[in-house]
């Protein structure tokens, strides 16, 4: 079957994307917003994107009423955020993150999430995160619908420390760290079915 994306909502338009580009990464993100108060939900279109810096981008859609959400506000406002790594010990208080809450609820407290400052900015980092990434925003591009892609210089990666299994040459274990992916609707994935191809030289 085939969709022209101008003759589709972007409900339809969403629903290809989150149904096909899978499993996605989840980013949940911390942020501060101008008055101090701390901030806490998942994102899944999220990916790196460089290294050199390194890079990461994640992308916003609006609220049902059209209003942007809170952690794009945030980094708007403030230019930084962390990118804390989800595990399935983590997925249950993500998932309380993910509800939709006024901006002075603190999920971080709802969630009864265990929270450690960060090294250079002002969003603290999640305790139970198997990794966190402390990054500036580097820029922003508005989508005409209202959404917004939020790309992001790390600044510090915290990564827990049985994940890493050498230091020189830097070696991190994947099956530690065990990320939980998100598939579409209420469906995710583990890592725990992989297989091997070596790389023609
Ligand atoms: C696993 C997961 C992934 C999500 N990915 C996104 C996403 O990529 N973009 C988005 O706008 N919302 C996404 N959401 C929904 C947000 O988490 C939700 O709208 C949340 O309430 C936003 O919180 P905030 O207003 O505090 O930023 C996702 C939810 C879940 C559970």
């Amino acid at each position: 079957m085939h969709f022209a994306s101008e003759n589709i909502s972007p409900a339809t338009a969403y629903k290809l994307l989150s149904s096909t580009i899978l499993p996605r990464p989840i980013a949940f993100v911390t942020t501060v917003n101008v008055a101090g108060q701390t901030n806490a939900a998942p994102f899944s279109f999220f990916n790196a994107m460089g290294s050199e810096p390194p890079v990461v981008v994640l992308g916003f859609q609006t609220n049902a009423d059209g209003t942007q959400k809170d952690t794009p506000n945030n980094i708007i406002e403030t230019g930084v955020f962390v990118v804390n790594l989800v595990d399935e010990p983590l997925a249950a208080q993500m998932n309380i993150c993910a509800a939709t809450l006024s901006a002075d609820v603190d999920e971080i407290a709802l969630a009864q999430l265990e929270i450690i400052p960060s090294l250079g900015i002002a969003p603290p980092r999640l305790r139970a995160a198997p990794v966190s990434m402390e990054c500036k925003l580097l820029n922003s591009v508005p989508l005409a619908g209202g959404g917004l892609i939020i790309i992001g210089e790390v600044l510090h990666f915290h990564v827990r420390d049985d994940i890493i299994t050498s230091q020189d040459p830097l070696r991190l274990d994947i099956n530690k760290l065990a990320p939980i992916s998100r598939l579409n609707g209420p469906k995710y994935g583990r890592i725990t079915d992989q297989f091997e191809i070596e790389r023609p030289k």
